[in-house]
């Protein structure tokens, strides 16, 4: 595989932005073209998103859908320019944050995601999994979402490893509080045996 799509899930905390920081270098250094993106993508609806105070959860659905449809647009032109795209979130969120989450109908968010995405997914997603006491306390600020009640996150949390046992070929579950290292040569060996 010249190309291919990459993500990184799981909850506040788990490690994600850095894993994936570090995975796009390591890449690079191999000489494999890549992109690191993240969402939310968009920067005016990111910051809606994130620090709008006012959302109800369906506004807030239809917010990350049309940023995914928009950011989904320019992932499939870097796959087309031979590029491995490395994202930071994708649709997996809005399935878990949305769905599992904030309780809106699981096969309705489904359904949106697949117009948002046009049936993209990716080959490998790899789920940092801990505690949501040890992710919160990790993590320094928190935005609108990440600052919601506990339960609200062993909701997440339970929600990802669910959708991960039900799609074993493209989930990776790993155990976010070993140590760096050893997450990533977990990865990096995977990622050598998809590139
Ligand atoms: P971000 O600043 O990217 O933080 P993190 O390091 O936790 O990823 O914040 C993204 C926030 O948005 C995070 O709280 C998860 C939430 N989110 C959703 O609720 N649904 C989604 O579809 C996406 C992409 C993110």
């Amino acid at each position: 595989m010249n190309s291919a799509f990459i993500t990184f899930e799981g909850i506040e905390g788990a490690g994600k932005s850095t894993l994936a920081r570090w995975l796009a270098q390591r890449l690079q250094q191999e000489r494999i073209d890549c992109w690191l993106t993240w969402e939310p993508w968009e920067p005016r609806l990111r910051e809606v998103l994130l620090e709008h105070s006012d959302l109800r959860s369906e506004e807030e659905l239809l917010l990350f859908i049309a940023d995914r449809a928009i950011h989904t647009r320019h992932i499939r032109n870097a796959l087309a320019e031979g590029k491995t795209v490395i994202c930071d979130r994708y649709a997996d969120s809005t399935l878990i944050y949305q769905g599992y989450g904030r309780g809106l109908d699981i096969a309705w968010v489904r359904q949106l995601n697949r117009f948002a995405t046009g049936g993209l997914e990716p080959v490998r997603t790899y789920l940092l999994d801990l505690p949501v006491e040890v992710g919160l306390s990790r993590q320094q600020e928190l935005n609108r979402i990440g600052a919601e009640e506990l339960a609200f996150h062993q909701r997440v949390r339970e929600g990802f490893l669910t959708e991960a046992e039900q799609n074993p070929r493209r989930f990776l579950v790993l155990d976010a509080t070993r140590p760096l290292q050893a997450l990533q040569e977990v990865i990096w060996q995977d990622v050598r045996s998809l590139l």
